[in-house]
């Protein structure tokens, strides 16, 4: 695949992964994304995943076409996309390595045998490297997701190189909409460091892009603006949609009644959206997704082991690490006796911001009461304020 005059696609489709960087489910897949710009000076734009070197290495060999690379430019070394560098520089050993300080520092760790004595380039920050037409500048972009990530801008197609950024899950070879996995990913992944990928939107904005190459997901083309207003909400923790996320666990399920009554009166009421997730079951990531695209969140579990129940913990661990925030949050407690989980439910948030407590809670002693039911119909109501 071409991308402009000199530019190729080399990366690889992935359908044998289980689980992407041990615990997101990918039903469709991933794509590792690899580039190669073909121009006085050759370069190529990061590996792919261990498991692909071959494939990887027969589509830069059918690009190259007999030519040898000079630079293989590293802009992130997570194994995902850095895995094959040794293989890449025994297949090609006059390459010089194109990276920053801490890519070098990364690399030797990785790879303890790689000598690169007079094979490397260690690029600053807004250093630019003139392949012949094309000029490519680096930006360096830590956090985003590893503290030595760096992005790269060729001024002459006006492409960003994007490292993760702007990557979703799925391979290419299946059709599927942008935001939903993209979303997924960007929280789950990179949900944690939004001050810098909005630090990185800010360097971006001062650029003239009109195309965006990640290292995941489809190279994007057209309507930009959409892409980059997904990511400066995600990145500042704003609401996307309105909408209710109720998250619970339930043993016997006691909670769940609880759970679906609610969800029925929400409705009912025509709250604009309403999901639901059994954390216990269900995919977390996309339980936490919902969570940070939706303004409204309900949880509702039990009181376990003079805890919470195991899910809801590791829920609310999943929300407040990637810092959860500027949202409204009810709580459901069901105890048999002694209950507590609301108040350890809520404990847990005492470090995120801007964090606006429902009013209405509702509590169970083991089974629905009239009352309770009147305590659902009450947090329904304020709910749908
Ligand atoms: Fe796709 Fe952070 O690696």
């Amino acid at each position: 695949m071409k991308i402009g005059n000199d530019i190729y696609y080399v990366g690889v489709n992935d359908h044998q992964i289980d689980l992407f960087e041990g615990q997101y489910v990918v039903p469709n897949g991933m794509s590792y994304n690899s580039y190669v710009i073909m121009d006085e000076k050759i370069a190529v734009m990061d590996t792919v995943d261990a498991n692909f070197k071959d494939e990887w290495l027969e589509n830069v060999a059918k690009v190259l076409d007999g030519a040898k690379p000079d630079y293989l430019v590293v802009q992130h070394m997570e194994p995902d996309h850095a895995a094959n560098i040794e293989n890449f520089m025994k297949a090609y050993p006059d390459t010089t390595v194109v990276a920053n300080t801490k890519t070098f520092t990364m690399m030797g760790n990785f790879f303890r045998n790689l000598n690169l004595d007079g094979k490397k380039l260690v690029v600053a920050n807004g250093d630019s490297l003139t392949l012949g037409k094309h000029v490519l500048t680096f930006v360096f972009a830590p956090m985003v997701h590893w503290p030595e990530v760096m992005v790269t801008y060729d001024s002459t197609d006006k492409v960003l190189f994007s490292a993760d950024g702007f990557g979703k899950f799925g391979a290419l070879d299946v059709e599927e909409d942008w935001d939903c996995e993209a979303r997924r990913y960007y929280i789950g992944i990179v949900g944690k460091y939004g001050a810098q990928v909005q630090k990185l939107l800010k360097a971006a904005a001062t650029l003239d892009i009109q195309t965006i190459c990640p290292l995941h997901g489809p190279i994007l083309t057209e309507n930009l603006g959409h892409y980059l207003e997904k990511y400066d909400i995600w990145s500042s923790y704003k609401v996307e949609s309105e909408g209710v996320v109720i998250a619970y666990t339930s043993v016997y399920g006691n909670t769940k009644k609880a759970v679906e009554l609610l969800a029925q009166k929400l409705e009912e009421k025509g709250c604009p959206k309403v999901t639901v997730f059994d954390l216990a079951r269900d995919d977390m990531a996309k339980a936490v997704e919902d969570a940070f695209r939706y303004g409204k969140l309900v949880l509702a579990t039990i009181t376990y082991n003079g805890d919470i129940f195991p899910f809801m913990r590791t829920y609310i661990e999943n929300l407040t690490e990637r810092s959860y925030q500027n949202r409204t949050i009810g709580l459901i407690e069901n105890g048999s006796w002694a209950p507590a989980a609301a108040r350890i439910m809520q404990g847990m948030f005492e470090k995120s911001k801007n964090i606006t407590w429902l009013e209405n809670n509702v509590k169970i002693t083991s089974s629905l009461s009239e009352a309770n039911e009147a305590e659902i119909e009450a947090m329904a109501e304020e709910l749908c304020k």
